[in-house]
């Protein structure tokens, strides 16, 4: 009977994997693939310096609700062996853990230069298991700063703000098996060979404190190399001074030998027709300059009877930092556009208006006589006369100028400074200006965008592209304050509240890890950080309020389930909270600069842009307060007990401190009882229980009193936003997101901006106007969190768990928004539509999501045109107000619930 039961069983099974098999073969054959394999945040990186860099992975499985449950990682330094499924480097072995992101390597040691193949096999709860991934790779740069063999060199001798131009001939008899050039020239340089710009980064390196670290770019050139070839590298001040240069190619033959060719004295140096640039001034180019071939290999192969006027290049003192991989993205231009008009406001003035703020440069296009010297200078306005105007960009003079040494057509575009702008205002060009004889470049570090929003509010959609474009604008490989003007700088306390608009746009996840280590070489051994990193301007130590130091490591956390991030700035982090806790008396920090800063100009002390209301001290204590529980929170991820409890201790005694002096019974209200204080609060969540309810009437009735406007700066306003949501309030935040008239995102929309501005007013002249300002951008990060509703949760990091829970604003009949994780996508589109919600979801493999389906009854849900309590696949959890909250594994879904 048992023999007859398993005989049928097997019978039954053969049958259904037969059919399955044929199925299988007219559709798709995979079920379920591993791909998209990164190894620090990038796909296939080489140059790479990490020891244990971070592995992840995407999954696709046809199956709803796809969780996996276990991996394996071979790591390989040979394609072969790891065809034979040999991870001679690494063998993770059957790891049981749902992990795909921020997987630290584990293998052996790894080696300056060498290549290493990996892949990756997961399994489900079922034993389920995928194919091996495709093969990915990642190589070694150089490790150890003694593999750097090459020296610096310069021309001491040189003029400030002029470009050197670095020349080197060398030939390869034997065949090439592989070639690998590592190269750095600050400020800014452009590598050639053979005539050929190699790459397609601009404005490298990273900016960085050059005494500190040095960013080094990897080339493979194996395929450019000839006989007989030549190195010729441009060199500009950028954000150094006098140029340097350092390079290092290492050819392997297919003899098995190897050869280094380095900077040296063995190098020419020459200046050339990029006569100067300055990041702000503008770059200038004679075309009567160029020396033909000073890229490529003619003539005669030593340097000191090489024509033209090439010296010897001398080795000069090293500018004394690390040399460091530049594992991020770099600059490139990401996109070029017309001009949407072109007038002549005066007589050999043409002014052009490309109709969008950006940040970039203009390419020329022009034909003339020789030493015709046309000129293009950028503004982001125009006076009324119709010329540029550009009083607000400080002493920036944001001018290029092009010579032409006449003939043919010529073309150029400048590559060692950038402009922030709209409108260009072009002088002394020959002939007539047509729309294709100046395009404007747009450039800036090219990371991936990753979200998408709109919904039923114009207003809203236009609101969310500008800020969009300002983001873009200022991700120029750190994040800067703005494009245009002489500063450009990676203000800290900017960042506390832009760090979420910007996770939410765009892929930061190397982006974040680099300016970060640029935040803790500002670091003294007192603990005091810099408002700005690299350090330029502002104070040391910062304001208190750049709890951004702490938020750019624990968001990588949150978002992309970087823990190394943590562990690595982990010491630093906790030495900025311990030394504003030696800034404390009672509990209370005895010092601020900035505070809320930039609310609408009535609101500001004596016509500045510091809060006249909001006091410095109670922000700063705030923020203490803040940093103090992300610290212990970290703590807590580390498992450092002590600290987690001790800093945990550190944020309730400045919550009571901060209760105990700017608690006001009178009014109900924090301090001045204004926007900013008391949304503050709120956010930081230090007001007692039974005060909130009049916390929360006096910020709202402070913002319906005002007509719905806003009274905040840059950070308040994004507590301002949440508060009002998350206490019942979406549709009076919504009112302020969609307000028209002054003070309001609307307003500068109203009067033209396609970036956010740097105040509330509409300023032009010469203060601090930026027309390009991120910090009052988010807003943006109110739309992904409150109208898309998609929120990671921390305590399952890289989008492991999430929810989604859009707030149903009154005035929108429909939002729809998509958030690219780690994971994959995450969509949310809901809409009204005859008394009933339908929203549609998607939700990445290997997550969960707790999903808040807005209903007032709870039995008209459906999914799919089913009934929700019959399905399976969904777990309920909870009704939360007009919410029914259900556990939610992966796939696409489709609800519809009375409203
Ligand atoms: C920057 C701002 C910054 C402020 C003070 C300005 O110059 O542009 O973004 O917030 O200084 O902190």
């Amino acid at each position: 009977m048992r023999v007859c039961k398993y005989l049928v069983l097997a019978f039954v099974q053969l049958v259904l994997l037969n059919s399955l098999l044929a199925s299988t073969k007219k559709e798709t054959p995979i079920l379920l693939k591993v791909l998209d394999l990164k190894c620090e945040y990038a796909t296939n990186p080489i140059g790479m310096d990490i020891q244990h860099p971070q592995l992840s992975w995407r999954i696709e499985s046809k199956t709803r609700g796809f969780i996996q449950t276990t991996y394996q990682i071979l790591v390989s330094d040979s394609p072969d062996l790891l065809e034979k499924e040999i991870g001679n480097v690494w063998n993770s072995g059957k790891i049981a853990s749902g992990n795909s992101s921020g997987i630290a390597f584990k293998g052996t040691e790894l080696i300056s230069r060498k290549r290493y193949f990996w892949k990756v096999k997961i399994y489900d709860a079922t034993q389920m298991e995928s194919n091996w991934s495709e093969t990915a790779f990642f190589e070694m740069g150089l490790l150890k700063q003694k593999d750097w063999t090459a020296f610096w060199i310069g021309n001491p001798g040189g003029q400030s703000g002029r470009n050197l131009y670095f020349g080197k001939n060398f030939d390869t008899e034997k065949k090439v098996a592989q070639a690998r050039v590592y190269v750095s020239g600050i400020g800014y340089y452009e590598l050639h060979i053979n005539g050929k710009k190699v790459g397609n980064h601009v404005l490298d390196p990273a900016a960085s404190d050059y005494n500190k670290r040095v960013y080094y770019a990897t080339y493979d050139i194996t395929t450019l190399l000839l006989k007989k070839n030549r190195f010729g590298v441009i060199v500009a001040p950028g954000w150094y001074g006098v140029p340097k240069l350092r390079l290092q190619a290492e050819i392997s033959y297919s003899d098995g030998t190897n050869e280094t060719i380095s900077s040296d004295w063995n190098w020419g140096v020459t200046v050339g027709p990029s006569i100067k640039s300055s990041i702000y001034d503008g770059e200038e180019y004679d075309a009567r300059l160029e020396k033909g071939g000073w890229d490529e290999p003619i003539g005669d192969t030593t340097q000191s009877s090489r024509t033209n006027k090439w010296f010897t290049a001398k080795v000069i003192e090293a500018p004394g930092g690390l040399m460091v991989a530049q594992n991020m993205e770099p600059i490139c231009v990401v996109d070029s556009l017309l001009p949407k008009t072109i007038k002549q406001p005066a007589k050999g003035i043409y002014v052009l208006d490309f109709g969008q703020n950006l940040a970039g440069w203009a390419s020329l296009k022009v034909k003339g006589e020789r030493g015709t010297k046309v000129s293009m200078k950028f503004s982001e306005n125009l006076f009324l006369d119709g010329t540029v105007n550009q009083d607000n960009l400080y002493v920036a003079e944001a001018m290029d100028s092009y010579t032409l040494k006449g003939g043919e057509i010529e073309q150029w575009e400048p590559a060692f400074t950038y402009h922030g702008f709209q409108y260009v205002q072009v002088e002394n060009f020959p002939g007539e200006l047509k729309a294709d004889n100046i395009i404007a470049k747009v450039v800036r570090t090219n990371v991936n965008p990753t979200g998408k929003f709109t919904c039923s509010n114009d207003l809203l959609n236009r609101l969310h592209q500008v800020i969009w474009s300002t983001e873009a604008s200022n991700l120029h490989s750190i994040p800067t304050d703005c494009p245009q003007r002489s500063e450009r700088l990676g203000w800290m306390n900017d960042m506390t509240v832009r760090i979420e608009q910007a996770l939410y746009n765009f892929d930061l996840a190397r982006f974040y890890a680099k300016f970060i280590d640029d935040v803790e070489d500002t670091q003294d051994e007192e603990g005091r950080i810099t408002d700005t990193a690299p350090f330029k301007w502002g104070n040391r130590p910062a304001d208190p309020v750049s709890a951004s130091y702490l938020l750019l490591a624990l968001k990588s956390y949150e978002f992309y389930g970087n823990k190394q991030i943590i562990q690595d700035h982990y010491k630093g982090l906790k030495a900025w909270v311990d030394y504003l806790y030696t800034r404390t008396e009672n509990g209370i920090v005895n010092y601020s600069y900035w505070g809320d800063w930039s609310p609408p100009i009535e609101f500001a002390k004596n016509g500045g842009a510091e809060s006249k209301d909001t006091p410095g001290q109670y922000i700063s204590s705030g923020y203490l307060c803040y940093s103090s529980r992300i610290l212990s929170e970290m703590a807590d991820i580390l498992g450092i007990e002590n600290d987690k409890i001790n800093y945990k201790k550190l944020s309730i005694t400045i919550q009571d401190a901060i209760n105990n002096k700017y608690w006001d019974k009178k009014t109900g209200g924090y301090a001045s009882n204004n926007q900013a204080c008391n949304s503050f609060a709120l956010y930081l969540g230090i007001v007692n229980k039974e005060r909130i309810s009049r916390v929360v009437d006096n910020l709202v009735n402070d913002v319906k009193n005002r007509n719905y406007h806003l009274t905040t700066g840059n950070l308040c306003t994004k507590y301002l936003m949440e508060m009002l949501t998350e206490y019942g309030y979406a549709d009076v935040a919504y009112k302020i997101a969609t307000q028209e008239t002054y003070p309001s995102w609307g307003y500068m929309l109203a009067n033209g901006a396609t970036t956010l501005w740097e105040r509330w007013e509409n300023e032009t002249g010469s203060a601090m106007n930026s027309h390009n300002h991120p910090m009052m951008g988010s807003v943006d990060s109110w739309f992904y969190k409150y109208l898309v509703g998609i929120i990671p949760d921390i305590t399952r990091p890289g989008f492991d768990k999430f929810s989604i829970k859009p707030y149903i604003i009154n005035d929108l009949t429909f939002v729809d928004g998509e958030y690219n994780s780690v994971k994959g996508v995450i969509k949310c589109a809901w809409k009204k539509k005859a008394g009933f919600i339908y929203m549609d979801i998607s939700i990445p493999e290997n997550s969960t999501a707790t999903v808040y389906i807005p209903t007032i009854n709870m039995k008209s849900i459906t999914e799919g045109n089913r009934k929700i309590n019959n399905s399976k696949e969904l777990k309920f959890l909870k009704m939360e107000g007009s919410y029914a909250a259900y556990e939610v594994g992966s796939g696409t879904y489709n609800f519809k619930s009375e409203w």
